[in-house]
């Protein structure tokens, strides 16, 4: 078993930097369409059989230190009772939003084990395949809330921000059903095998940091306190969270993850003793090998005083993205990071 990720999490010495990549599995792979030209992507993430072949093809294709479940962060939003839908090319859509005290009262907290099973068992069967840690996760509340009260995708947050300023109650109480269901969702997650946990906020950014602290932050410090138990590693990746890494360093979380709109070794002495994850911007896999290869060595440079480095881009990998590109950084990043 390659512990490395395991260990990078927890601060602990490692022989290189190990390196994963988030949306490892996804539509750049030639052999993820294949799986997906067959089902929609909501049956596809339904399937355990499916979602098991799929983690699994970053991981043998280039040697990821770490595998992540094959799942969706909306895929609670559903289980809490919220129609959920996929369009081509406009990416999911809830049929109903949630804007008021009704909506809310149709959303329930589910038995994880019992309205998300697909899930569990797609953790049971990869422990027994992988020979890296498998990551489960989840939406963080304020990203998932952002889904239920647009009603999808969204670039000015109208909604969201109306809700939070006109009817805060509301909104808080949307954040702790929210919390609540993804406490039972990733507590579950840890009891069927999931080795280390991430809490994906990528709208946290659109927040000015007291409405941060106010409206996302203790919604956070909720779910990562009540996962302590486990004695997993948690991460917290809040994108576009430059200007909220002290505060994200309260969350609870042991790795905070960091876009690339950052420096990472300014990074690093604003978050303390905690490790970090990232920050290859996404579209720098575009650079020529021998660029791309100095960019992965500056940043491996430039995080050599981390309590913990764990490699990865600054978000999702795009899915126009050559694989021969994410080989290329893989190898780099294991080859320009080796202790002797
Ligand atoms: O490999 C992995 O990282 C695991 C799988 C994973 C997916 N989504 C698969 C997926 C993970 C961890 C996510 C998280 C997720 N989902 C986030 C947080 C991370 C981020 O990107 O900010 C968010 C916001 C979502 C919601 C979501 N899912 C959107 C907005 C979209 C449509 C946009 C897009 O990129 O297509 C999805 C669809 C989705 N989730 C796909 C995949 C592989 C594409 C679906 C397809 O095959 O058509």
């Amino acid at each position: 078993m390659n512990d490395t990720f395991l260990r990078a999490c927890r601060g602990e010495k490692t022989a290189y930097t190990p390196i994963w990549i988030m949306r490892q599995a996804g539509r750049y792979l030639p052999e993820y369409q294949r799986v997906r030209g067959g089902v929609s992507f909501l049956e596809l993430c339904k399937r355990p059989d499916l979602c098991v072949e799929v983690t699994l093809q970053p991981v043998d294709l280039f040697g990821m230190d770490a595998a992540i479940l094959f799942s969706d962060i909306l895929i609670l939003m559903e289980a809490m009772g919220a129609p959920l839908d996929f369009h081509e090319g406009r990416g999911p859509v809830f049929a109903e939003t949630v804007r008021n005290q009704a909506g809310l009262d149709r959303l329930r907290v589910p038995d994880a084990e019992a309205e998300t099973p697909f899930v569990m068992e797609t953790i049971r069967l990869l422990r027994r395949e992988l020979q890296v840690p498998l990551i489960g996760f989840a939406g963080a509340p304020f990203t998932c809330a952002t889904y239920l009260i647009e009603g999808g995708s969204s670039k000015v947050f109208w909604e969201t921000k109306k809700m939070m300023y006109t009817a805060p109650e509301l909104f808080h109480a949307l954040m702790a059903k929210i919390t609540a269901a993804t406490i039972g969702y990733l507590q579950a997650q840890a009891r069927a095998g999931a080795q280390a946990l991430q809490l994906f906020d990528s709208w946290a950014g659109i927040l000015a940091p007291v409405d941060f602290v106010e409206f996302a932050l203790p919604y956070v410090q909720e779910i990562l306190a009540a996962l302590r138990q486990f004695n997993l590693p948690l991460i917290y990746f809040a994108n576009n969270g430059a200007t909220l890494l002290e505060l994200s360093a309260t969350s609870g979380a042991d790795v905070i993850g960091l876009d690339w709109r950052v420096n990472i070794g300014e990074a690093i002495r604003r978050v303390g003793e905690r490790a970090v994850q990232g920050n290859l911007d996404p579209f720098a896999l575009l650079l020529p090998r021998d660029q791309l290869r100095a960019r992965i060595g500056r940043i491996l440079a430039d995080a050599r005083e981390a309590r913990g480095h764990v490699f990865n881009l600054g978000h999702g990998v795009h899915q126009f993205t050559p694989p021969e590109q994410v080989r290329i950084a893989v190898d780099a990043v294991h080859e320009l990071s080796q202790r002797s």
